[in-house]
């Protein structure tokens, strides 16, 4: 299917990479198409812009909403890469079969963001650390309030240049760990990358803001013991001389940068466990010293140390609140790989040009 392409007549003014935070600033156009009658129709680039829906559409009564994130890098030849690109589009069907939206065709889909990132080339920012974050979503979108699968859906991706997820960047950040809700049960849409899951986060994340925290660590929804991920990365912590992260149970997101993660520390050596990993164990590493370093993972998040953990009212404080040496190595290498610092080796590497 070929895409449609309607350039806007109105460029916006792009903002400077100091003022970019995440997700506030959009690129000029945006990939669309929509679902009816069976099939995709009218893959389209178009200016960037409000949506016009029906009231009842599913997607404001019943959640039938998912997406996915995954940046376009800036290399230093003045070329632009993805990141594992076929992950994010795999994923996204997953996540579709799980809420009964339709799949969407695999080469449609990179053929959508390899359109739209070479439209909008000139919105990737070249400053250290930042990208142009591409947000692909899909939502059902029948005009009528029967709780029923979906007949009609809408698929779009939008562009926005970032800088850092967290206003510390690559400093330490602080979690707490949330006793009261949780994020996702056995059997529910943990692995899903739907919105739902993320709305229902808000007051567990709220309650951690207010004490000052920047997100809350879920524990699982069954027993409310076992560490699963944070709101918007999975977790890994070096315990001794192993690092553990918590095996994919089906009530946490596969994350893409966590796969390459544990591949990258794999290839150099180090023994990793994916693994159930308790809270109580991870207060009694806390507190023995055994646990060296903590950090989050995530397409936003990029690697992200932690350096303060709540739980339980007890603050710990991991590696004197500084980043560790596993990881700088971690965030040095993986971002030299999307940055096109670092040659790739494993075809993770996807070229716009
Ligand atoms: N876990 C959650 C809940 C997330 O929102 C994200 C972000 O996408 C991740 C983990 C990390 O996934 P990925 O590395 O694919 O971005
Ligand atoms: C991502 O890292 O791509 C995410 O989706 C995290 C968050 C902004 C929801």
């Amino acid at each position: 299917m070929a895409i449609r392409i309607v350039k806007t007549d109105a460029p916006k003014e792009k903002v400077s990479a100091d003022k970019l935070g995440f997700g506030k600033v959009f690129s000029d156009h945006m990939f669309m198409m929509e679902y009816e009658d069976g099939q995709w129709k009218d893959p389209r680039i178009v200016p960037f812009g409000n949506l016009s829906l029906h009231p009842a559409s599913t997607v404001f009564h019943y959640g039938a909403e998912i997406f996915e994130g995954l940046k376009a890098y800036r290399r230093d030849d003045g070329g632009v890469q993805l990141f594992r690109p076929e992950e994010n589009i795999r994923r996204m069907n997953n996540s579709a079969e799980r809420m009964c939206l339709p799949q969407i065709d695999e080469k449609l889909f990179m053929e959508a963001l390899e359109t739209l990132v070479r439209i909008d080339e000139s919105w990737v920012p070249s400053a250290p650390g930042t990208s142009l974050y591409l947000r692909p979503f899909l939502f059902g979108n029948d005009p009528f309030l029967g709780v029923h699968t979906v007949q009609t859906a809408e698929f779009l991706i939008i562009a926005s240049p970032v800088g850092s997820y967290y206003k510390e960047g690559l400093q330490p950040v602080s979690i707490m760990i949330e006793t009261e809700d949780v994020r996702a049960v056995r059997g529910g849409t943990g692995y899903a990358k739907c919105g739902g899951n993320y709305g229902a986060s808000f007051r567990a994340g709220k309650k951690a803001e207010e004490k000052g925290y920047s997100q809350v660590l879920w524990l699982d929804g069954v027993e409310r013991k076992y560490i699963e991920e944070v709101g918007a990365m999975n977790v890994m912590f070096q315990i001794g001389d192993e690092i553990v992260t918590p095996a994919l149970t089906g009530s946490i997101l596969p994350g893409v940068t966590r796969k390459s993660c544990i591949q990258l520390l794999k290839d150099e050596g180090y023994k990793v466990s994916e693994r159930l990993l308790s809270a109580e164990e991870l207060k009694d590493a806390c507190r023995s010293g055994a646990l060296k370093e903590a950090w989050g993972c995530g397409t936003a998040a990029v690697v992200s140390p932690i350096g303060h953990l709540m739980m339980d009212d007890e603050v710990f404080t991991i590696n004197n609140n500084e980043i560790g040496a596993v990881t700088q190595h971690l965030y040095d290498t993986l971002t030299g790989i999307q940055w096109g610092r670092i040659a790739d080796t494993r075809g993770w590497i996807h070229k716009i040009d």
